[in-house]
C-alpha cells in the first residue's frame, strides 16, 4: 500500500515538474493523443484537452461548423457527403441522405414480434424518406439505391463516417494523427448500444478508452468534478426535440447515474412550431388565406427559428419574412408574449425534473447543483424555470450545444494525465430505467387553432 501510494507520489512528482519545466522554458506542451466525441442524433462534435493550460477546444471542420449535422449522404456514383454539405443537398437527394442513424444503434427489433414492429418500427419507417430494413438478427439497416447497385449501411458505419469526418478535422488542427477517443453516448443507452456506438468508433479509426453518459459529460465541462462538498448533481438537457433529466450522485470523483426522466417529444422544434401557428393565424386573419406553399413554410422555419435567439438576448424582435403567396409580411413579438404562447410546454419541463428527483429519493434542497445543456436552455424562460423549480441558479456558460462534448474532452484529459492534474473523474454504470413523459400533440395543435 505505501508503495503504491509513493510510486502514485512519484508519478504526480514527475506529471508537476513536467508541468514546470514545460511553463519555464516554454517548451511546447505534448499533442493531445485522445478526443472527445460527442455523436449526437442531429449534431455531432470533436474536442481535444490541452495539457499544461488545462484548456479545452472544440474543433470546427472546414467549414467552420462546430456543431456538425449528424447527416451521410451518397451521390448515385457513390461518393460521400458529411455535415453541412450532406444538409444542403438533402431535398434533391432524399433517399440517399441518411440522418437520426443514432436513433437505431445498437437497437433490435424482434422481427417475430408483430405488435412491437408494427409500433415501432412501422412507426419509425414511415417518418424517413429513405429505406431503412431489418435483416434476420432484427437491427435495422439502410439501404442505399447507387448507380453500381443497392449499398447496405448499418446505423454504426453511418456513426463512423461521421466519426471519421471529425477526426480528419481534428488531425487537421493538431497536425498529428490521433488514435484514441472517449465518446459520450445518452445516459439510457444499454450496454449494446453502449458498444454498438463504441464499435462506431472503432470502424473510425480510433481506440475506445471509455464510453461517458452525456449528462455525465456535461458535470465534468463546468468541473463539478473538482469542486468541494457537492454530492447531488441535476442535469436537464433540452435540445431540438426531447427534453431529458438526469441526477447524478457524486462520490470522491466518481458519478452515479441515479435516475433519469425525460420527454421525446419536447423541445425547441416544439416552441417554433407554436409561435409558427401564431403567425400563421394572423396572416389567415389579415389576407384571409392559408400559407401552404412549402417553401414559404419552410422560410418562415428558419426566420422563427432566429427571432427565438434574438429574443433571447432582446426583450422584443421583429419578424420578418418575404413569401411567395404574400409578399412581404412582419410581426414585431415580445419575449413574454413568446413565452406565453408556449406556456404549458415550458411549464411540462418539470414534470421529468419532479420524476426524476422522486425516483432518486431526493428532495429539491438536497440538489447541490444543476446544469444546463441543449440549444433550448439558451432560452431565458427555460433557465429561470430550472432556477425557479431547484431554488438556486443553474450552471450555464458553456456552450450548451457543447457541453457534452467538451465533458468528454476533459474525460479524454484525465485520461491522458494532462497538466495541470485533474481529480480522477468516473462513472459507475447503472442499470436504472428512465421514466417517458409525453406531451399531448393533438391538445396543443386545438389550443393554438382555438
Ligand atoms: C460523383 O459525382 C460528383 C458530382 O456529380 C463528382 O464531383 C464526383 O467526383 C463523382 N465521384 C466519383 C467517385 O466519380
Ligand atoms: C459489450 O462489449 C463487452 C466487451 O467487448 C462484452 O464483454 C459484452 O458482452 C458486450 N455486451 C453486449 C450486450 O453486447
Amino acid at each position: 500500500m505505501s508503495n503504491s501510494m509513493s510510486m502514485i507520489g512519484g508519478a504526480i512528482l514527475v506529471l508537476l515538474l513536467a508541468g514546470y519545466i514545460a511553463q519555464q522554458y516554454g517548451l511546447p506542451p505534448p499533442k493531445p493523443k485522445i478526443v472527445g466525441i460527442d455523436l449526437g442524433t442531429t449534431f455531432s462534435s470533436i474536442g481535444i484537452y490541452h495539457a499544461v493550460t488545462g484548456r479545452t477546444t472544440i474543433i470546427a471542420d472546414d467549414l467552420g461548423k462546430k456543431s456538425v449535422p449528424s447527416v451521410v449522404a451518397f451521390l448515385s456514383n457513390g461518393s460521400v457527403l458529411v455535415g453541412t454539405r450532406a444538409v444542403d443537398q438533402q431535398e434533391k437527394n432524399p433517399q440517399r441522405t441518411i440522418y437520426d442513424a443514432k436513433r437505431f444503434i445498437g437497437k433490435v427489433f424482434q422481427p417475430d414480434d408483430e405488435q412491437f414492429l408494427k409500433y415501432y418500427f412501422q412507426a419509425d419507417k414511415k417518418r424517413y424518406p429513405f429505406t431503412i430494413l431489418l435483416d434476420k438478427e432484427g437491427r435495422a439497416y439502410f439501404e442505399i439505391p447507387l448507380d453500381s447497385g443497392n449499398k447496405l449501411l448499418y446505423p454504426e458505419e453511418v456513426g463512423s463516417i461521421i466519426i471519421e469526418y471529425l477526426k480528419e478535422a481534428a488531425e487537421k488542427h493538431v497536425e498529428s494523427k490521433l488514435s484514441q477517443a472517449v465518446i459520450s453516448v445518452p445516459a439510457e443507452f444499454t450496454e449494446e448500444q453502449r458498444n454498438f456506438t463504441a464499435k462506431a468508433v472503432e470502424l473510425a479509426g480510433l481506440e475506445v478508452r471509455r464510453v461517458i453518459s452525456e449528462p455525465t459529460a456535461a458535470a465534468l465541462a463546468y468541473g463539478l468534478h473538482k469542486k468541494q462538498g457537492i454530492e447531488n448533481v441535476v442535469v436537464v438537457d433540452l435540445g431540438g426535440g426531447t427534453l431529458d433529466v438526469s441526477v447524478l450522485w457524486l462520490q470522491g470523483g466518481t458519478f452515479v447515474t441515479q435516475a433519469m426522466a425525460g420527454n421525446n417529444r419536447l423541445g425547441g422544434q416544439d416552441f417554433n412550431n407554436r409561435v409558427q401557428q401564431f403567425l400563421l393565424e394572423k396572416i389567415k386573419n389579415q389576407f384571409g388565406k392559408e400559407i401552404t406553399n412549402k417553401e414559404d413554410l419552410q422560410t418562415m422555419r428558419l426566420e422563427i427559428e432566429r427571432a427565438k435567439l434574438r429574443l433571447t438576448a432582446h426583450p422584443k424582435t421583429k419578424i420578418q419574412f418575404k413569401l411567395i403567396e404574400i409578399g412581404e409580411w412582419s410581426y414585431e413579438m415580445t419575449r413574454d408574449e413568446f413565452k406565453e404562447l408556449n406556456d404549458d410546454l415550458l411549464k411540462s419541463i418539470e414534470q421529468p425534473m419532479e420524476a426524476a428527483l422522486q425516483d432518486a429519493n431526493l428532495d429539491k434542497e438536497a440538489v447541490d447543483e444543476v446544469v444546463l445543456v441543449g440549444g433550448s436552455t439558451r432560452l431565458p424562460a427555460v433557465r429561470r424555470i430550472a432556477g425557479h423549480f431547484f431554488g438556486k441558479p443553474p450552471n450555464f456558460g458553456v456552450d450548451p450545444e457543447l457541453a457534452v462534448v467538451t465533458g468528454a474532452a476533459v474525460q479524454a484529459g484525465v485520461i491522458g494525465g494532462g497538466w495541470p492534474l485533474q481529480v480522477a473523474a468516473m462513472e459507475l454504470q447503472t442499470k436504472r430505467r428512465k421514466r417517458h413523459f409525453y406531451t399531448d400533440v393533438e391538445s396543443v395543435k386545438k389550443k393554438t387553432e382555438a
